[in-house]
Formats: C-alpha cells, structure tokens, sequence
C-alpha cells in the first residue's frame, strides 16, 4: 500500500489552510488528446467541464463494471457517460435544466433507428411546412424583443412569446426558420428528441459552418448588450446554414463510437439531497442503490454564471437564464459554501458503499472581479476540514491538478486570468476506514488508457 507524504502548500498561505496528505495518483489524464473518452463528451461546451480522463483515472481504479457511480454535480455528464461507457451505472445530478439535458442525452440516449427515424419525420414535417415557419421567422425578425411578434414556445408548452432581439440577430432568416420549427416540434421527454435537442444546442453557435449561427464563440454566450453594440459596430449578418446538414454532420460525429454499454440515470435536482433521490430511482430500476464511486466538481464560489453565458441556448431551450442563476449555488460566500458541502456530503454518506472513494475536484479560487475572495485559496483543504471531517469522511489524500484547470477557464476570461481557477485539488476520501484504504491501495494501480478499447472505431 502506497503510504501518503506531506507536502509542503507550495504557494498557498501557511496558516491559512492545513497541510493534507499527498495521495499519490499520477495526472495521467493531462498526457491524454483533449477529446479523449467517449463520442458523445463533446456534444455541447460547459463551463468548468472537467475531461473525460480525468474521471477515467478514477472509475479504471476504484470501480468495477456493474457498480454504480454517481457524481451529484454532473454538469455536461461527464462523469456518468463515462462509468457508462466503461459498463458501470452512470448516476448524474444537477440542478441546471441545461445541465440535465445533455447528462440525460448522454446516459440514456436512443438507439440509432430511432434517432434516424424521428430525424427523418422532421425533415419530412420542415419540407411541408417551411413556407410556414419561413413567414413567421420574417415578422418575428421585424418586430422582435418586448410586444414584438409572437413565436411558439420550445415545446409548444407554454405561451408563445416574442423573439429576444438578439436571437433574431444571431441567425440567417432561413436558418431561425429552421431553429423555430424544431423547437417547437421536439419534445423533450422523448428520448430521441431530448438527445435531437442536446446535439443541437452543442451546435447553436461556434465560429466554424458546423454552427447554425456564427455571431458568437462555441464555448459561452457573448452578453446580449455586447451582442447588439458589435452587430452596429461591425454591420454582421448571420451566414445561411442548413439545420438538418449540420445536424446530420453533428449526429455522425456524436455516433462514431458503441452506444454506452450500460443505460445511466440523470436526475434534475439539488445536490443536498441527490444521494437520497439516487437511491430511490436506482431501487425503481432493481439496481444496486448504493455508490461505490463519486467524481464530482462542485460549484466554484462565484466563478460561473451558468444562465448568464448561455442565454442562446436556454432560449433555444425554453428556459429562462435568470431563473438558473437564482437557482444554483454559485454565489455563496465561504461560510454558506461550506454548509452546502456539509449538507450534501452528509446525504451522500448513506447512498455510499462501505468501502466507497469520493473524489472532489475542487479549484482555488482567487479573484472575483479583482476582488480577493476571502479562503478562495485552498478551497479543498477547507472543504476537508470543516465540511467532510465534521460528516466523519475518512481522508486519502489530495492530488494536485495545475495545469487542466488553467487550460479550462481562461478561455472565458482571456488575460483576466486570475479571476479563476489556478490549480485544481483532488480531495480523495471515503465514508470508512475500508474505502480509505482502497483509495490509498489502488492510487499507483496502473490502467489502460485505450480508447475506445481495443481501438474499436465504428464505421458510420
Ligand atoms: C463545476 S460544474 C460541474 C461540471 C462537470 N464536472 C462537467 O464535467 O461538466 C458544477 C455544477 O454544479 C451545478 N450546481 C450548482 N448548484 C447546484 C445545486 N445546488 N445542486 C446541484 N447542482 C448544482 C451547476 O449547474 C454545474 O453544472
């Protein structure tokens, strides 16, 4: 058993946060290619994704096929997709209904008849009812924003309502024809649309002619204002894209790889209670209910506006991005922050295997807007300390991440670098002594980073 060595905090502020043991795991998933893992990771861009091989190193050592793994915090669903793909059952939560979406998509996807089944009746629906939807894109593109003309709702559940200006400068009249029209038509309980709807909004905007529109990066929505004031400035029109070409060409990419060999479970819902709910809809399907494996990034303290920088998506889905900003726990201050860890860890205690490894990436977190925030650095140790220990989690160690998270966030924020990230922890613990010394067993374990396994590709 590999025994653990103190490390010295290096640039942390001594005094400020404990020194932890170092858990020996070797980031092997920083020498992997950036879209290493399963085909469908990359369907749409997330703020504070982690990669896919991050949690490779995990599920390889601490889990075994047929085990459940969960991450309370899923965000794009990677960690579920991946225990998936590897013939664990995937459990993904989160509180963002964007989030959901694409975990759902991920984890319970429809077979490949079905998805080209419904792909062809709505291609067949466009071509009888464009002139339709070509009309109401052109009165919905000269009267937009507050008491302009109404379009039918995502889903056609809700009340129709006008287009938000900046929509109607994001997309070629043709195109929002399109866009319209398939998001009024998919219905998002419906396995094939919900993962028709997923694929399309990872294709909503980018700068390449795989988007449907071209006004802004992949990555984040631009603010809606700057939107506007560039659109003046620089006199840009939307280029002409074909939504059913590009989706073809985004569903060929998403299925080069085997479905997932095991059907996962997304749950939509706070993660203070996401241990117990698991238990419940993993009893439903006869599944073990219990986890033998968490991987989880929770919330950074006020870092990510998921509402915010994605306001073209959540239109696109029905989903207004004020209402996700209120709800998710983004903005807390330390002290809040760690109450909210405590309480989720303490629900997640009994939906955990006796001898369970939790995993929380963590990221130091030192400026907000310029501003110091207060115990931002050293945010795992803290977490560790007055969150986890309380909740009597056993502590493995903690590995150190320098390079991912720095990669990952910057692209937002461009040179205001140290808004973000800086490094990111690995807090590697357990709910006993039994999980404990697993984790400290199997760190050094060596695993295969062949993917897909055996370097089996489908052909398409
Ligand atoms: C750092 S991100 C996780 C990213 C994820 N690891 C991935 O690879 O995409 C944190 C997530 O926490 C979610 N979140 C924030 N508050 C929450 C809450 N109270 N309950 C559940 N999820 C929450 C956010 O929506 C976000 O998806």
């Amino acid at each position: 058993m590999a025994a653990p060595q103190r490390i010295a905090p290096g640039q942390l502020e001594v005094g400020l946060v404990p020194e932890l043991p170092r858990l020996p795991i070797a980031p092997e998933w920083k020498d992997q290619q950036r879209l290493w893992g399963h085909a469908f990771h990359p369907m749409c861009s997330y703020l504070a994704m982690f990669p896919a091989a991050l949690t490779h190193a995990f599920i390889a050592r601490y889990s075994r096929p047929g085990d459940v793994v969960l991450d309370p915090f899923s965000g794009r669903g990677t960690t579920p997709l991946q225990a998936c793909a590897e013939g664990r059952v995937g459990v993904g939560n989160d509180l963002n209904p964007m989030a959901h979406l694409l975990t759902a998509a991920k984890v319970d996807p429809p077979n490949r008849a079905q998805l080209a089944a419904r792909v062809s009746l709505l291609r067949v629906r466009w071509s009888a009812e464009a002139p339709r939807w070509s009309a109401l894109a052109a009165e919905a593109i000269a009267r937009p924003g507050p008491g302009g003309f109404d379009v039918p709702a995502a889903g056609g559940h809700s009340a129709p309502a006008p287009l938000p200006h900046e929509v109607a400068l994001a997309f070629h009249p043709r195109t929002l024809a399109q866009v319209l029209f398939v998001r009024e038509a998919l219905d998002r309980a419906d396995r094939a649309d919900r993962f028709i709807a997923a694929a399309l909004t990872g294709i909503l905007h980018g700068r390449s002619q795989t988007y449907l529109s071209d006004l802004m990066p992949n990555s984040f929505s631009m603010a809606p204002r700057y939107v506007r004031d560039y659109v003046a400035r620089t006199g840009f029109r939307a280029s002409e894209r074909d939504l059913f070409a590009c989706l073809d060409a985004k569903l060929k990419r998403l299925l080069r790889h085997d479905l997932p060999a095991v059907r996962g479970i997304a749950l939509l819902g706070d993660a203070r209670d996401a241990g117990s709910r698991a238990r419940r809809a993993l009893r439903e399907r006869s599944l073990p209910d219990r986890a033998r494996l968490v991987v989880t990034s929770p919330p950074y303290l006020r870092t990510v506006k998921y509402g915010y920088y994605n306001w073209l998506r959540l239109w696109f889905l029905g989903v207004d991005p004020d209402a996700v900003d209120a709800l998710l726990d983004d903005a807390h201050q330390l002290d809040a922050y760690l109450v909210f860890m405590r309480q989720v860890l303490a629900d997640l205690r009994p939906a955990l295997t006796d001898d369970a490894v939790v995993v929380l990436v963590i990221g130091d977190v030192e400026l907000d807007r310029g501003r110091a925030i207060r115990g931002g650095i050293g945010l795992a140790e803290t977490v560790w300390e007055r969150s986890a220990a309380p909740e009597g989690y056993r502590l493995a160690g903690v590995a150190l991440d320098d390079i991912a998270a720095h990669r990952k966030m910057t692209k937002i924020w461009g040179d205001e670098a140290g808004r973000t990230t800086k490094t990111d922890r690995l807090l590697v613990m357990a709910p006993t002594d039994q999980g404990r010394r697993r984790a400290l067993a199997a760190a050094t374990l060596p695993i295969d980073w062949e993917w897909p396994p055996g370097g089996r590709l489908r052909l398409v």
